[in-house]
C-alpha cells in the first residue's frame, strides 16, 4: 500500500474530506462541524491525509477563546479501513508542528488520555481553565515552553455549539 502523506486542505477535498468523518464517527454531526467551521472562517489548520490520491483523513483546528492564542483540535479522523495504521498521529503531529510555526502558544484537546498522551498533551496543565468540557479528557499541549497562563475561561468556537 502506498504510504501516508499529510498536506493542506485544498477546495476539491471537501467531499470526500466529509465522506471520510462520516464514516469515521458513523454520524453526521462532526461532519456538519467541520462544514460550519469551514463556513465561519474557523478552520485555521485544516490537513488531509492521503493515500495515493485518495483522500483518507483529516483534521481541523479553530481558535479558541482563551487567555491566549490557543487552538482546539477537533474532530480528528481517519477512514474505519485505514484505522491503526498511523495516519491519526501523522495528522496530528503535522497540525502540531504547523500550529507551531505560525506561532500559536497552546493546542487544547478533547479526547482519550491514551491516544493523545504520546504527542505531549496533558490533563494536568488544563486543570486549572475553566470549560463546559473540562475534566480528564481535557488536554493541552503548550507549543514553547510553557503556557503563558495557567487559568481562565477556554471556549471553543462558536461552530461547536451546534454539537450534540
Ligand atoms: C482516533 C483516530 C483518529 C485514530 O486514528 P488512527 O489512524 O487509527 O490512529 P493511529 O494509527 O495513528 O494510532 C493508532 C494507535 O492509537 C490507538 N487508538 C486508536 N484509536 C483510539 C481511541 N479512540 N482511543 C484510544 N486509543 C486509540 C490504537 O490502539 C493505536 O495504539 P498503539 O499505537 O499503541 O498500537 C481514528 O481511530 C478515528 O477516526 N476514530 C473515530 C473518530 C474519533 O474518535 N476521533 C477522535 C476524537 S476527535
Amino acid at each position: 500500500m502506498d504510504a501516508v502523506t499529510v498536506r493542506p486542505e485544498r477546495g476539491d477535498d471537501v467531499d470526500a474530506i466529509h465522506d471520510v468523518v462520516v464514516r469515521a464517527f458513523g454520524r453526521d454531526d462532526e461532519m456538519r462541524l467541520v462544514a460550519r467551521l469551514r463556513r465561519d472562517g474557523d478552520a485555521a489548520i485544516s490537513l488531509v491525509a492521503v493515500v495515493g490520491r485518495a483522500v483518507i483523513g483529516h483534521v481541523v483546528l479553530s481558535p479558541m477563546s482563551a487567555p491566549f492564542r490557543a487552538l482546539g483540535l477537533a474532530p480528528l479522523s481517519v477512514a474505519p479501513e485505514h484505522q491503526k495504521l498511523g495516519a491519526g498521529a501523522a495528522l496530528t503531529r503535522a497540525a502540531i508542528a504547523s500550529a507551531r510555526q505560525s506561532e500559536w502558544a497552546a493546542i487544547f484537546v478533547l479526547g482519550d488520555p491514551v491516544y493523545y498522551v504520546r504527542f505531549g498533551f496533558r490533563a494536568d496543565l488544563a486543570n486549572g481553565f475553566s470549560s463546559p468540557y473540562a475534566g480528564a479528557h481535557f488536554m493541552v499541549l503548550p507549543l514553547f515552553d510553557r503556557l503563558p497562563a495557567m487559568t481562565g475561561r477556554i471556549d471553543y468556537a462558536p461552530a461547536f455549539n451546534d454539537l450534540a
